[in-house]
């Protein structure tokens, strides 16, 4: 099979994660007898020196061209760097945004799974990590408040600054029936966390994850508030298969998840909609204090292509062999967010090369 993958290395650390992520997909290509093609497109800070916006039209139009879109990470110091002092809109954020928007990626799948290697590097006490976890959140990607209108203004003398949660039932129903469908191949257990007890949204989501429910008589569906949720998940993370939540929640929620899977390189993730076409992900961001150092864990942007693999390609074998490569790799070797005594210590690059030659 040949396949178009369009590649946004972005800003930061994504482009030295992301040339190792095409390394892996290049020694599957090889075993599997796939080639593929990129093309780079720009988005992020790296696309506002160039071009004066977070992401063009005509990029845009390139992606929607892509069997799948491998992206790394975008942004920098929101301190020091000057993408922003432009208004919000013009910021590296902003063509994140507009590409989840165009390419209607409005289901994020975010795995957050306890490697047992990694049980060390997990910050919960040893009673909780020995359990293990193994949970997908899924996060809506395209609505809620983020999409929402928004707006500063002077009232009375005052400032003022508005933003609005918003969702339909449409847009609830098509990211919950992705989420009933995905536990039908895991453990089938899904759970809506939400903010009932306050919000208007939330009592909406839950009148129409419970109705469609009846659709899904094998799947157990149950109910958590947002709050409690995020106790939850370093008090007991092994009760979660599938999590659903809009799109504040799940950013919010996906962080804590991959904390406790023993550090943020490690968690990979999916944007789909309704066709084939995904971008692939890793959750952290494009942390510019360790850019060019080499230091950077490739593996988040490794395991986001077994994802694309997966997802877009329908080619399971190939990602289970990245997956299994990963977790042998990391019983000898780690890059430094993830070391501990008597593991090799090695580089961007080197991870790379030992996931390649374990394919
Ligand atoms: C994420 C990120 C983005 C988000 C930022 C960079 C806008 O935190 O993908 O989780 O909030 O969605
Ligand atoms: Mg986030």
């Amino acid at each position: 099979m040949n396949m178009n993958i369009g590649l946004i290395k972005g800003d930061g650390i994504g482009p030295e994660v992301v040339n190792e992520a095409v390394k892996v997909l290049e020694a599957v290509g090889k075993k599997y007898g796939h080639t593929f093609q990129y093309e780079d497109i720009l988005m992020g800070g790296c696309s506002i020196d160039a071009t004066g916006e977070p992401l063009t039209d005509e990029a845009v139009a390139v992606a929607k061209t892509k069997d799948a879109i491998l992206q790394g990470s975008i942004g920098g110091n929101t301190q020091t760097s000057p993408w922003y002092k432009l208004p919000p809109n013009k910021r590296p954020e902003a063509g994140l945004l507009k590409i989840r928007k165009e390419l209607g990626l409005f289901a994020n799948l975010r795995p957050a799974y306890l490697y047992p290697e990694l049980k060390e590097a997990c910050p919960l006490k040893e009673s909780v990590a020995e359990k293990g976890f193994d949970m997908m959140i899924m996060r809506e990607l395209t609505g809620g408040l983020y999409f929402g209108e928004r707006y500063t203004k002077e009232v009375e003398g005052k400032t003022v600054a508005v933003d609005t949660l918003v969702y339909s039932e449409d847009e609830i129903r098509r990211i919950a029936i992705k989420g009933f469908d995905i536990a039908m191949k895991r453990r089938k257990k899904v759970t809506l966390v939400d903010k009932a007890n306050v919000l208007d949204s939330s009592r909406l989501w839950r009148e129409t994850m419970i109705r469609l429910s009846k659709e899904y008589p094998e799947v157990e569906l149950n109910h958590l508030y947002v709050d409690n949720c995020a106790m939850q998940l370093v008090r007991n993370p092994k009760q979660f298969d599938v999590i659903v939540t809009s799109n504040i929640f799940g950013d919010i929620l996906s962080d804590e998840a991959s904390m406790i899977s023993g550090s943020i390189g490690m968690l990979a993730s999916a944007s789909l909609n309704s066709t084939k076409l995904g971008m692939y992900e890793p959750i952290h961001g494009s942390a510019p204090d360790i850019a060019g150092q080499g230091i950077a864990n490739p593996l988040a942007t490794i395991l986001s292509v077994a994802m694309m693999l997966r997802y877009s390609l329908d080619e399971s074998q190939a990602a289970d062999a990245i997956e299994a490569a990963v977790a042998e790799v990391l019983k000898t070797t780690r890059t430094p967010d993830i070391w501990t005594e008597g593991m090799k210590k090695v580089s961007t690059t080197e991870m790379g090369d030992a996931v390649c030659a374990l394919i």
